[in-house]
């Protein structure tokens, strides 16, 4: 190897083992395939060992990891002394060692690894979690030293690589800031070697390419960020940025110090593909921020086994504003001494109540409602055809949101006078 051959900025991954996980993490074409498999090439031929490679889909690896192994073996002069097999595809190398290749869409097969002692997970955001940890709880090996290696382009901050490496907010856990990763390039922590790598790293790239990635600030900026700087985030518009969450302790107390309160409650049923949708909710008038603080979150039951289960408001008696889609079911409540109202739908509710949540200046959500969370943290708005943004239609079918909407059915904002609330256009839910 010498200077000539790879790119300065992956000198140290290439020779590093001292890790057991590797994340390479970069925008297009900053040489993370090239490198994570010329590391691999490196290793098996100083010592014997089976290297899985993992992509999502099967046939995907032909076209990539299997032809730049082939690319890497010719670099390095050795071309006539590997066996490459096309179906199913394999590299021999001349001391014994080998790399198979597996699609993460076949669990079955990625059950029998027996003997590998390094995987390499190709574009893994694509993969699904279940099958990293299943490679992580698979990965034996008697004797040799165990190592995981992933390559991805930064994706939308719900997608698992993120969750997994970086934070989580709905489980609380947290390894690494990624901001912190994008500033110092490289961070070893938790026995993860972290890299970052954008197309200015790869000296073997044309300077057109970079040329056309830079074209892209101007007309999708988040492909911008995804392909050119290589950072995470979210991927569209986000219907509330203003989106916090809380511990629930924490909103107890919270709550208990509004001086304004007002409390609403609001459900959505479903049964089978859908789910029963109970939120708690308290406003704080006068700051303007709504409160998310308890959940109830259900599928195919009957009305019966939900009356069951949320007696307690039956007791309390709150009212409840429910789907007016469902009037024999909130007549079922009702009768069983349920305080529950058909809440109002009509043509363009969706889009009026949807703006209504967005005027929150603050919307906290408690850890005790993780399906809000999950559904609501990273909504983005769906596009049309066109790509033009629908201010109706989500990226999912947030359940957790037509809950909300029926609670806060009936609620008004106070007026926008004096400087209570800022006067965003995205406060306003104009856009
Ligand atoms: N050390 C090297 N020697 C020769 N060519 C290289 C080297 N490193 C990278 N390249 C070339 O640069 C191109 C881009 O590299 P690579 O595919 O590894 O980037 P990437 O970061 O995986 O990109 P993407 O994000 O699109 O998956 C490849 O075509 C590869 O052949
Ligand atoms: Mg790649």
């Amino acid at each position: 190897m010498n200077e000539q051959t790879i790119n300065p900025h992956f000198e140290d991954f290439l020779f590093d083992w001292k890790q057991k996980t590797y994340f390479l993490v970069g925008g297009y074409g900053s040489s993370k395939s090239y490198h994570a498999l010329l590391k691999v090439v490196l290793k098996l031929l100083e010592e014997k060992r089976t290297c899985l490679v993992v992509r999502q889909v099967y046939e995907t690896i032909r076209e990539s990891c299997f032809s730049l192994i082939k690319e890497i073996v010719t670099g390095l002069g050795l071309y006539s002394k590997f066996k490459f097999t096309k179906s199913p595809m394999e590299v021999q190398f001349p001391n014994g060692s080998k790399i198979i290749f597996k699609g993460g869409d076949d669990s079955e097969k990625l059950k029998s690894i027996h003997n590998v002692s390094i995987v390499f997970i190709e574009e893994c955001s694509e993969v699904n979690e279940e099958v990293f940890k299943e490679l992580l709880g698979r990965l034996r090996h008697p004797v040799l030293s165990l190592h995981i290696i992933l390559s991805t382009n930064p994706v939308s901050k719900d997608n698992w690589s993120y969750r997994f490496f970086f934070k989580d907010d709905l489980t609380g856990h947290f390894r690494l800031d990624d901001e912190e990763l994008y500033e110092k390039r490289v961070v070893i922590k938790h026995n993860t070697y972290y890299h970052h790598s954008v197309a200015d790293d790869n000296k073997f790239l044309p300077a057109s390419y970079i040329e056309q990635l830079e074209e892209m600030k101007s007309f999708d900026p988040d492909m911008y960020r995804i392909a050119r700087e290589g950072k995470f985030g979210i991927s569209g518009m986000r219907v509330f940025p203003q989106f916090e969450t809380m511990k629930a302790n924490k909103m107890h107390e919270s709550i208990q110090k509004i001086t304004n309160p007002t409390r609403k409650c609001g459900m959505d049923f479903g049964f089978a593909d859908s789910y029963n949708a109970l939120y708690r909710m308290v406003i704080d008038n006068d700051k303007n921020i709504l409160y998310v603080h308890w959940e109830y979150y259900t599928r195919g039951l009957t009305d019966p086994e939900i009356a069951e289960d949320i007696k307690e408001f039956a007791f309390s008696k709150e009212l409840v504003e429910a789907d007016s889609a469902e009037p024999k079911t909130i007549a079922y409540f009702r009768q069983n001494g349920f305080n529950m109202r058909s809440a109002r739908k009509y043509k363009g509710s969706r889009l009026q109540y949807t703006k209504k949540v967005k005027r929150f200046k603050k919307i906290i959500v408690s850890d005790a409602c993780p399906n809000a969370i999950r559904e609501l943290q990273y909504l983005t708005f769906k596009k049309d055809k066109q790509g033009k943004i629908r201010e109706d239609e989500f990226s999912i079918d947030p359940h957790s949101l037509s809950a909300i909407w029926y609670g806060l059915s009936t609620y008004n904002h106070i007026d926008l006078k004096g400087d209570k609330m800022e006067l965003t256009k995205e406060s306003l839910g104009i856009w």
